[in-house]
């Protein structure tokens, strides 16, 4: 654990020391839990909404997008059920005086009986080797099933208790469960109470009677008030969709692990519009598409897998998530939902405006059904550059940190360097440069020697690195290294083009999916 834990911190140093992620606020000693991406990280975050956006509005027909603003109106959070139920349960400790989520206290429990469990499995795959079945010992060793049994009670009474949102039940079980605050190590613990995640803020002068505004918590809203002028202005026939990407903003207490939880962050959403009683065949469909989508990347299929939502909030009557396995394991990345009629029904309700769609082919009007996949930009950032992180030993005592970027996604495709700092090779570098990047993000470096010029892309994950010199400039070839391989090969400066965008375009990624 220890070392996952390490890991991680040498993860999180990396994405600041090359340009990916800073601190927000850094030289006023940070903000916590907001984050800003550098030169490199704007560029993987872009490609990554690009494959995103491009997979939904260009590969589907009756898929289409919008940018909607950040406020909204009050109401629509009213209707929506964020006034009222958007909360998180907090308590505090009286002794160290810092505030904690009741449930996630409790969820670090149940972790640790999964621990002890991994642990006693690892030992007895150790011991036992090719021989080692798994599922027998997990179902018959007196150890496991003990911490299985007490994990099992304390997820049951857990889930309840947040069913019947019995705050009084979440402080008992962090008793009885003698939970301590892990900075005073005491259990003085006060009630558990609900805080609301919106942030509030005023528009208008007050003079002129300001209003109460929030900024939005899920852009989903954004669609479901469009919902109407998307359909009648587009002529869209159900089904279809509508995608959107942008800020959503949270006001998490507990905010940890990096960018994984922000209060400020971004979301890519698509709500499906479909005909009520084909819900669960679009839900299916969607929940099959988005895996492919993830595993279109090729980091691993191990890395991925659903969770089935055992219990459902009110309106939905399925929910699944896509899950990727993190250093600190396997975490949501992604949320598909079957959302019902139920928030186009309260913006009807709530509004006074009907928001039905009249099926040509049924003959008759509906509020449709809702399909959602929700996926947060900034974890799916955080899951590319952790998997694709790599500190290399590469034998003899040499080492490099690489970032085997999916190339598409990669900030930087190229690097074309110029073997020595004269005899005309930068001239002649400059130009390849000037020449690929209509197509690629480009970049030129002359400083240093070429080893340490490689390790520095491979460190910012660049697919290839074009190195010029003197017999480029009798035959116009060049060599092309390639990032993960660290094969090196001649190839004519005319081939280039070609050659790089069967590797890392975002065409060749969107292609896997059709
Ligand atoms: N409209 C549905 C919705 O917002 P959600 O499960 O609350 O559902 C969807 O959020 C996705 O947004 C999550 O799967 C996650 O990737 C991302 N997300 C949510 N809260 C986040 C936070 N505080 N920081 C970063 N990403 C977050």
């Amino acid at each position: 654990m220890a070392k996952q834990e390490d890991v991680f911190k040498t993860i999180v140093a990396h994405a600041k020391e090359y340009g990916f992620v800073f601190q927000s606020s850094e030289i006023y000693d940070g903000l916590s839990a907001v984050y800003d991406y550098g030169q490199n990280g704007v560029e993987l975050k872009n490609n990554i909404k690009r494959y995103w956006w491009e997979s939904m509005t260009m590969l589907h027909d009756n898929i289409v997008g919008i940018d909607s603003a950040i406020f909204m109106h009050p109401t629509i959070w009213k209707a929506s059920g964020h006034v009222d139920a958007f909360n998180d349960p907090l308590i505090d400790n009286k002794d160290s005086k810092k505030r904690y989520r009741a449930d996630v206290l409790i969820e670090d429990e149940i972790a640790k009986f999964d621990d002890k469990i991994n642990k006693e499995v690892a030992k007895a795959a150790k011991r036992f080797g090719e021989s080692f079945d798994e599922e027998m010992f997990r179902k018959t060793n007196p150890r496991v099933l003990e911490h299985q049994a007490k994990r099992d009670a304390l997820h049951e009474r857990f889930a309840k208790a947040m069913n019947d949102n019995d705050l009084a039940e979440l402080r008992q079980i962090i008793i009885d469960q003698e939970i301590v605050c892990p900075i005073s190590g005491t259990r003085n613990w006060t009630d558990v109470r609900q805080f609301n995640l919106m942030f509030k803020t005023e528009m208008g002068s007050t003079a002129d009677g300001a209003m109460n505004v929030y900024l939005r918590p899920e852009t989903a809203q954004g669609i479901f008030v469009n919902y109407l002028n998307v359909q009648k202005t587009g002529r869209m026939r159900i089904p279809f969709g509508i995608a959107q990407i942008g800020k959503a903003f949270r006001n998490e207490i507990v905010a940890r692990q990096f960018i994984f939880r922000m209060r400020e962050f971004e979301q890519m959403e698509m709500q499906f519009f479909v005909r009520p009683g084909e819900e669960m065949h679009y839900f299916d469909y969607w929940r099959q598409w988005r895996m492919r989508w993830h595993k279109a990347l090729g980091m691993g299929d191990s890395k991925y897998r659903f969770h089935d939502h055992e219990k459902l909030a009110h309106y939905a009557n399925a929910a699944t998530d896509i899950e990727f396995e993190m250093p600190f394991g396997f975490k949501e990345v992604e949320g598909i939902h079957s959302r019902t009629d139920f928030d186009l029904s309260q913006h009807e309700k709530y509004s006074g405006k009907k928001i039905q769609y009249f099926d040509p082919e049924l003959n008759k009007s509906y509020t449709p059904y809702v399909i959602e996949t929700s996926i947060g930009v900034d974890r799916m950032f955080l899951s590319v550059f952790c998997s694709c992180y790599e500190d290399q030993d590469l034998g003899n005592g040499d080492r490099r940190v690489v970032l085997h970027f999916p190339a598409p996604l990669a900030p930087v495709k190229c690097a074309v360097l110029p073997l020595i700092k004269k005899d005309g090779l930068p001239e002649k570098a400059r130009e390849i440069q000037h020449r690929l990047r209509f197509d690629f993000t480009c970049q030129y470096d002359e400083k240093d020697s070429i080893g340490k010029r490689y390790r520095r892309q491979d460190a910012i994950g660049t697919p290839y690195c074009v190195t010029v010199d003197h017999q480029t400039l009798e035959d116009n070839t060049v060599t092309l290294r390639h990032r993960d391989t660290m094969e090196q090969k001649r190839v004519a400066i005319d081939e280039l083009e070609g050659m790089l965008a069967a590797e890392v375009s975002l065409n060749s990624l969107l292609r896997k999916l059709l």
